[in-house]
This record gives structure tokens, C-alpha cells and sequence, in this order.
């Protein structure tokens, strides 16, 4: 399916390209180097509803659809991946678990800031031993009175340090395995919750990941999201919609690599012309671009059928799987095409490729991707041809 693009969604995409290209480009390169936290940037996509933008406008959200919001993240990973990734984890696995499964408390008191981008959250699912297995968690939540106590350690938290509200998960019931999970909406004022080590990165240096140390901290019941033992399915369906946003995040990336090495391509000159006039250079290019074309319609369809209230579990991971190992090789490409140039600071692709790095990691790594998918479609294929879904 070829997708036509609805004025609305060109309108939302252009609005994001000129303010990405125009603000978030200005400090991106400054704030590789710096580490400084992109909050002005932030504060100014909450302004223009780019931080819950799936979330109906009752909650301060933009109520558009998945499809404009793959766009505006793509457009904003073009300028700047950290960015991007903290918008990436907002309207996912943060606005959306809160929309989906919060009661009408939660909503207006963390939903509505969240979705305003007048504060940030965080998801804190990984730990140090619980990576790609997050069963294995050992953060614990014991019931007490009208409190659960949170004891242990998340690991890799995007936005751990600038965050305001986590969405941590615990074992509840060590003997239910995934269904003694459960997850909790954690102020980060909280006594007892501590922002641990900051990760020193190679890529997407701007965006915080630290640790999250839960000692005796004791949250309100009520901050219980869902029922007990909903933990695992809460992130798990998260990240269905995160995947889609690391992999509209993975175009935008390649989009800006393949820009600057067209750029480049034309402006250098060897043996007498435009490196662009030759044919090595013509069809690395072209080879670029169909990937890119590629992954872009796979992120298209896949959020598509999210629009359309399918599951989309699948495409979701075949989308990440397929962009995120694209961007790798395509900013590699790009760099090549530099040159020597390529490898210093003077250009931005290093920076592309650095950031592009964790992309085939960070929600669920390929491996994990292709686990995901060969157990849907391996499932869909155990039923009866023509049997009922
Ligand atoms: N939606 C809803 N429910 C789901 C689901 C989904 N996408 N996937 C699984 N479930 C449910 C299943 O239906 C099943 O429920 P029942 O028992 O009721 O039938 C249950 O969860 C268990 O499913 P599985 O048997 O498939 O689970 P598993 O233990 O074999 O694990 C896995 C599957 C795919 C390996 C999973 O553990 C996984 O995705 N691991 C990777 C985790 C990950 O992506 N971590 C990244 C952390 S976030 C991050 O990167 C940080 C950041 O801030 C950017």
C-alpha cells in the first residue's frame, strides 16, 4: 500500500520540519559536545503539541494520529536524535501506558502535564541483570497499608535525571513470573528514589540515562497503573508504539545523512569533477535513498494499522528492525562518502553515526525484534487456513 498523505499530516510535517530545522538544528551540534539537556527545545514542542500528541485534546494532548506523529519524530530526529528520543519516549511508552491503562486520577494529575510537555517522564523497565529478559527483574513492590515499598535498581533510563514522573515496574508476586509484574507511577520527589550513575555515551549525548535506585520508597497505592500483575503486558504493548517511534526516529536520522552526503558529493571535487558525477558515488546514493523509502513505508504501515486499532505488534518490530539496522548502514555510507572529513567534528554525519548506534539496541534489540516477530507470525501460522483471528 502506497500511503497518500492527508492535508492535515503534511501540514503537521511541515510545521515540525521548519521549527526542527530552524530551533532544533541551532544547538544540536554544541549539545553533542556539551551534554546539555535539550529543555528549551522541549519546553517549545509542548507549546506546539508534539509532546502527547496521540492523546485526546480532554488531556492536553494534540489528538492526532499515529501517522502525523511518526512525521513530526522524524522530522525532529533529523535535526537532532536526542531529541528526538526524549519525544519518542514521552508520547509512547509514558503518555500512552498512562492514557491506556491510568484511572481518571492519574490522567489529570501525570497525564495532563506530561501530554502539555510542561514535564518530562521517564520508563524504567531495564535493570542491570534484566535487559532483553525483563521477567527476570528484581525490583521488588510489597504492599503496605495504603503504600507499596519499591526496592531496587533500573538501568539505561532516558530521561532518569531531567524526568519529573517514572513509570517504574516491580515484582509484586515473585511466583507469577510475567503476571507478578506490575507497574507504578513514581513522582520523582519521592523519598527513597534516587537518580544513580549518568551514563557517559558514545551517541544521543544530549538525552540523560542514569540509573534509578529505589530504596524503601514508598508510593500511594493508588499510583498502582492497572491492575496487580499487569506490569509485563502494560510494557510490552508500549512498546509496540516506542518500537514505531525508534524507527521513525531511524528515518530521520538517515534522511539527514543522505542529505549531507548529497551535499558533499556535489561540492567535493577529485580527478577533476563533482565525486557526484560518479557512478560508485550515483549508485551508493541510490541504493541510500531506497532504503530509506523503504523503512519509511514500513513505519507508515505500521502505524497505520495502529490508526486502525489492529495489531500491529509485528510490523511495529519489523519497522524497528528494518530502520534502525538501515540508519547504521546508511550513516556509515554517508561518512564514507566524506572521506577523511567524515571522521572529524567539522561534519555533522559522525555525529549521525555515532547517534544512529544505539538504535538497533535501545527497545528491544534486533535479536529481540526478530524473536517478536517470528512468535507472531509463527503463531498466526499455527491456526486453520481461513480460521477466524
Ligand atoms: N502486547 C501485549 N501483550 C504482550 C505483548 C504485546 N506486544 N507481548 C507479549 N505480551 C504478553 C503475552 O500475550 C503474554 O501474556 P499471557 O501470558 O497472558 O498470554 C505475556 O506477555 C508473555 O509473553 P511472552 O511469552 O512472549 O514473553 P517472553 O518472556 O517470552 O518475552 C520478549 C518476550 C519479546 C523477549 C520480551 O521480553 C521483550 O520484548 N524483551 C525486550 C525488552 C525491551 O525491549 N527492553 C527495552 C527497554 S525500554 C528502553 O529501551 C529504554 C528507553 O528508555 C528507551
Amino acid at each position: 500500500m502506497s500511503f497518500k498523505l492527508t492535508d492535515e499530516q503534511l501540514m503537521v510535517q511541515s510545521m515540525v520540519r521548519e521549527f526542527s530545522r530552524k530551533v532544533v538544528a541551532a544547538t544540536a551540534a554544541e549539545r553533542d559536545k556539551t551534554k546539555e539537556f535539550p529543555a528549551d527545545n522541549l519546553r517549545q514542542m509542548g507549546e506546539l503539541g508534539l509532546m502527547g500528541m496521540m492523546i485526546p485534546f480532554d488531556y492536553e494532548g494534540s489528538d492526532a494520529d499515529t501517522i502525523s506523529y511518526v512525521l513530526a519524530l522524524s522530522e525532529i530526529a533529523y535535526s537532532c536524535a536526542s531529541t528526538a528520543v526524549v519525544m519518542s519516549v514521552q508520547n509512547s511508552i509514558v503518555c500512552e501506558s498512562i492514557y491506556r491503562f491510568g484511572t481518571e486520577g492519574h490522567k489529570e494529575k501525570f497525564l495532563k502535564p506530561l501530554a502539555a510537555g510542561e514535564v518530562i517522564g521517564a520508563f524504567a523497565l531495564t535493570e542491570p541483570t534484566a535487559g532483553s529478559d525483563p521477567v527476570s527483574q528484581e525490583t521488588t513492590a510489597e504492599r503496605d497499608g495504603d503504600h507499596y515499598v519499591i526496592n531496587g535498581t533500573k538501568r539505561f533510563i532516558t530521561s532518569g535525571q531531567n524526568s519529573k514522573i517514572v513509570i517504574v515496574t516491580a515484582k509484586t508476586d515473585e511466583s507469577q513470573k510475567h503476571k507478578g509484574i506490575s507497574a507504578f507511577i513514581v513522582e520523582k520527589e519521592t523519598p527513597g528514589l534516587i537518580v544513580g550513575h549518568v551514563e557517559d555515551k558514545m551517541g544521543l549525548r544530549a538525552s540523560d540515562t542514569t540509573d534509578l535506585i529505589f530504596e524503601n520508597c514508598r508510593v500511594p497505592a493508588q499510583n498502582l497503573l492497572g491492575n496487580e500483575g499487569d506490569g509485563f503486558m502494560i510494557s510490552m504493548s508500549g512498546l509496540d508504539g516506542g518500537r514505531i517511534g525508534i524507527a521513525a526516529q531511524s528515518i530521520g536520522v538517515a534522511q539527514a545523512a543522505l542529505d549531507a552526503a548529497i551535499k558533499y558529493a556535489k561540492e567535493r571535487q577529485q580527478f577533476g569533477q563533482s565525486i557526484s558525477k560518479f557512478q560508485g558515488i550515483r549508485w551508493t546514493i541510490a541504493d541510500m535513498a531506497t532504503e530509506i523509502e523503504a523503512a519509511r513505508q514500513l513505519v507508515l504501515s505500521a502505524a497505520a494499522m495502529k490508526d486502525r486499532g489492529e495489531r500491529y505488534t509485528a510490523q511495529a518490530s519489523m519497522a524497528k528492525l528494518f530502520a534502525s539496522e538501515m540508519v547504521n548502514r546508511i550513516t556509515g555510507k554517508a561518512l564514507q562518502i566524506h572521506g577523511g572529513y567524515g571522521f572529524t567534528k567539522d561534519y555533522p554525519v559522525e555525529r549521525f553515526y555515532r547517534d544512529a548506534r544505539v538504535f538497533t539496541i535501545y527497545e528491544g534489540t534486533s535479536e529481540i525484534q526478530r524473536v517478536v516477530i517470528s512468535n507472531q507470525i509463527l503463531k498466526d501460522r499455527r491456526k486453520p487456513s481461513g480460521a477466524a483471528k
